[in-house]
């Protein structure tokens, strides 16, 4: 489909032949970002990594954030966070059972992500001075704001919606934060007092080149470190946060998967203890769980929209440089010549055969993108998103609070940067596990 939007030329790719001829075949093509203002504004310059156009600095910082923050082994480094902050939640959820209250699932699930990612991330989550995670949220709802600036760059200058100044008064407010963040741990320097954090590691390799093969050299610096921190907690949060959500969502309008799902875990981990990161590979059903999950909500509906870099001719469509594209991954997990008949419907074991991995292979669902620009956080991602899914239904079951039938469960979706549920998940827990387990 092709659309222009105010002055920029843009097309939508809707079906997984396209993505992959988009994506994989042409890849290199399509492989930029458009420059949007919220972006600009916030990111300093889009000097992150999600925002950047193609070029050696956005090689060289994936390739730098790849490798340092979000390999195999960082992931595996960091667990001991994910397993702190999810015992906390689990006992405060306990107290919940007991008196039977009811709870915000989705309030307690984003606070989860948030303490989990800014500990990751930054080292703390909290701090007296600033109100961190509000800010963010801010930038947030900015960057994923619909701006007129990006589609009729002229009607910029008049800042009609109030999106520049807004922009600018949260950047500078949340560059004074990061300032004070980078401070410290440059003062606090000794990591055997404090856990390693990815500031600690960015600083780590300031000044140096990031790839020293590569001619190119370039070198990170403080404004580069913002940038990226920013990112990976923009990045980070709302996408893990709203996969637990509508997962969550799902099992509770679909008792019989909760059961299976359940049973699951049961059989592997039994009643005595809770789930740990070692448990994960051997729960299929969860898996097949959370990719009918992200079939059915991939939280960037419309991942991060491509830049052509250079006119090309595909399938005799000619499309012009710097046309915008938007690949429509809601639409491409609900194709009906795909999914079949059923493919509205939450039905995990339409998986049972399939095995997904997102490295790029499969263009039948793809909620984190693919070719060279996609999600380099899968991993990290997908670990938190299948813990914390499997600790809740392990260590509790959970009914729909006011009589709400689970079939009549609100599925509706609120637009932004990710599409959160529209209305919060509220749902009340009761312990199912051993009274005499132990939290760590
Ligand atoms: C389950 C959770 C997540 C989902 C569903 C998700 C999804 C996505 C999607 C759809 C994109 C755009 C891909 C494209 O344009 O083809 C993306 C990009 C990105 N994601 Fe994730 N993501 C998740 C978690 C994370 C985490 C935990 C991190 C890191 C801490 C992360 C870091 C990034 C970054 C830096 C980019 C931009 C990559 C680039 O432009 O080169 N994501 N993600």
């Amino acid at each position: 489909m092709s659309l222009q939007l105010g002055q920029v030329p843009a097309i939508v790719i809707s079906s997984s032949k396209a993505a992959e001829s988009f994506l994989k075949t042409h890849d290199i093509n399509f492989a930029s970002r458009p420059k949007i203002q919220g972006s600009e504004l916030l990111s300093y310059g889009s000097k992150g990594m999600a925002f950047s156009e193609y070029s050696p600095y956005w090689r060289n910082v994936r390739k730098l954030c790849t490798v340092k923050l979000l390999s195999a082994s960082k992931v595996e480094m960091f667990g001991p966070i994910r397993k702190e902050e999810l015992g906390v939640l689990v006992k405060s959820l306990e107290k919940a059972a007991l008196v039977g209250e009811v709870v915000n699932v989705s309030d307690v699930v984003e606070n989860l992500i948030e303490e989990i990612m800014y500990k990751m991330i930054l080292g703390r989550s909290k701090y007296e001075q600033f109100d961190l995670k509000k800010l963010v949220q801010r930038a947030t709802i900015l960057v994923g704001a619909f701006n007129l600036a990006d589609y009729v760059p002229w009607l910029g200058a008049f800042d009609i919606q109030g999106l520049t100044r807004s922009c600018k008064e949260t950047s500078k407010s949340l560059d004074e934060v990061l300032e004070a963040i980078i401070t410290e741990h440059e003062q606090t320097t000794n990591v055997d007092i404090h856990r390693e954090d990815f500031v600690d590691i960015l600083l780590s390799v300031t000044s140096q080149a990031i790839n020293p093969e590569n001619e190119q050299n370039l070198v990170i610096d403080r404004t580069n470190i913002k940038a990226i921190l920013l990112d990976m907690i923009v990045a980070a949060v709302d996408t893990s946060a709203t996969v637990i959500e509508w997962t969550l969502s799902e099992l509770l309008s679909h008792p019989r998967v909760m059961k299976i799902l359940q049973d699951e875990i049961q059989n592997e981990v039994g009643s005595k203890r809770m789930v740990e990161e070692k448990d994960l590979k051997k729960l299929n059903y969860l898996d097949m769980v959370i990719d009918e999950a992200l079939r059915l909500y991939p939280v960037a509906p419309l991942l991060v929209p491509r830049e052509c870099r250079e006119s090309i001719t595909i399938d005799g469509y000619f499309i012009k440089e710097k046309t915008r594209v938007i690949v429509n991954a809601w639409a491409i997990g609900r194709d009906l010549n795909v999914w079949s008949k059923n493919a509205e419907e939450f039905y995990p074991e339409r998986f049972i055969n399939k095995k997904m991995n997102y490295q790029g292979q499969d263009f039948e669902s793809i909620p984190f993108g693919s070719g060279r620009r996609r999600c380099p956080g899968i991993q990290l991602g997908l670990a938190t998103v299948k813990l914390v899914i499997a600790q809740l239904v392990h260590c509790f079951n959970w009914e729909l609070p006011y009589n709400i039938n689970p079939s009549n469960l609100n599925m509706e979706e609120k637009f932004g940067l990710s599409i959160p549920r529209a209305q919060h998940l509220h749902a009340i827990p009761s312990y199912r596990l051993s009274s005499d387990i132990k939290h760590e």
